[in-house]
């Protein structure tokens, strides 16, 4: 593939990440911009170029990531619109819940534009990524995307953009739901007498080995929890325990809520 210059706007949590991640490969010149020196001072440490003029990096970029935080989008699109009228260049946006539609209109042209919904494990390039490209992406534009967030996450693509809700209440909000049930698990591990040290590092193997376990069988993790549940031993009473209380249905309510959300704040950035 040829080198792809690649502007990332917001040099945040996600765009340091991707920043790094780009940096570490070789098949991109990267420029980044951020208002806050620190964040830029911590760029530059990837050897990577900055800048503080949005429309200067527009111009010297075909591919221009937004990786601002979603409230600040519109206002960063409509200022970026005659520097984008000019480039045509694929908008690759990371914000949550900003549709395609939505960002075009902000930056008031027809343009190939892909929304991504990483995930948080991507600031150790171990993210999860969900793409969708609007009609005008082509299959180089597909692969460009791609390109930028390979380099800290796995990468698939739905062609429905309502789907990007239910992606951000899988894979976007799930980080949280594991981070919440790992808490639970360490406190319940306390609660049966392990020693503190113990409790996370039994909690978050066991997490990483299971996850190991079902990634190798992503069909069968129904059955691998049924084949470590012998009749009558212990993980049945646990097994059994966690289904009277509903479990099953706390996790759909919850993913639900979050999809609902997810929704309701595209709603919102679309009347802005
Ligand atoms: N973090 C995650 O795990 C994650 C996961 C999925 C999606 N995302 C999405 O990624 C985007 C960024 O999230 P984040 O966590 O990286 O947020 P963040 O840490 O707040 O980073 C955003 C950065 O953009 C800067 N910025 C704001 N306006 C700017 C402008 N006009 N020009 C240049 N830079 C500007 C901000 O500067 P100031 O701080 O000075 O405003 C900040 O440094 C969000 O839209 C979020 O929905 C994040």
């Amino acid at each position: 593939m040829k080198n792809l210059s690649i502007g990332i706007i917001g040099a945040g949590n996600m765009g340091l990440a991707l920043a790094s991640g780009l940096a570490a490969g070789s098949l991109t010149e990267l420029i980044v911009s951020d208002p806050n020196p620190d964040k830029r001072r911590a760029i530059e440490q990837l050897g990577v170029m900055t800048e503080t003029d949005n429309k200067a990096l527009v111009e010297r970029i075909e591919v221009l990531v937004l990786a601002v935080k979603p409230q600040h989008l519109p206002a960063l699109c409509r200022a970026l619109a005659p520097a984008v009228a000019r480039r045509s260049p694929l908008v690759v946006s990371v914000a949550a819940g900003a549709r395609t539609t939505d960002i075009g209109r902000w930056l008031g042209a027809d343009l190939a534009v892909v929304r991504a919904m990483p995930n948080t494990p991507a600031l150790l390039r171990a993210g999860t990524s969900v793409l969708y490209g609007n009609a005008l992406t082509t299959s180089a534009h597909r692969q460009a995307a791609e390109t930028v967030l390979r380099a800290v996450s796995e990468v698939f693509w739905v062609e429905d953009e309502a789907l990007m809700d239910a992606v951000t209440a899988v894979s976007g909000s799930g980080p949280a739901y594991l981070f919440l049930f790992l808490e639970a698990f360490i406190k319940a591990a306390a609660d049966v007498g392990l020693p503190e040290p113990l409790c996370a590092a039994l909690a978050i193997e066991t997490t990483l080995g299971a996850a190991r376990m079902a990634k190798a069988d992503p069909q069968a993790v129904a059955d691998l929890r049924r084949r470590v549940t012998s009749p009558n031993g212990t993980t049945e009473q646990a097994v059994k325990s966690f289904m009277a209380d509903g479990f099953m249905d706390i996790v759909a309510r919850a993913v639900t809520a979050a999809a609902r959300r997810s929704q309701q704040i595209g709603d919102e950035l679309g009347a802005l």
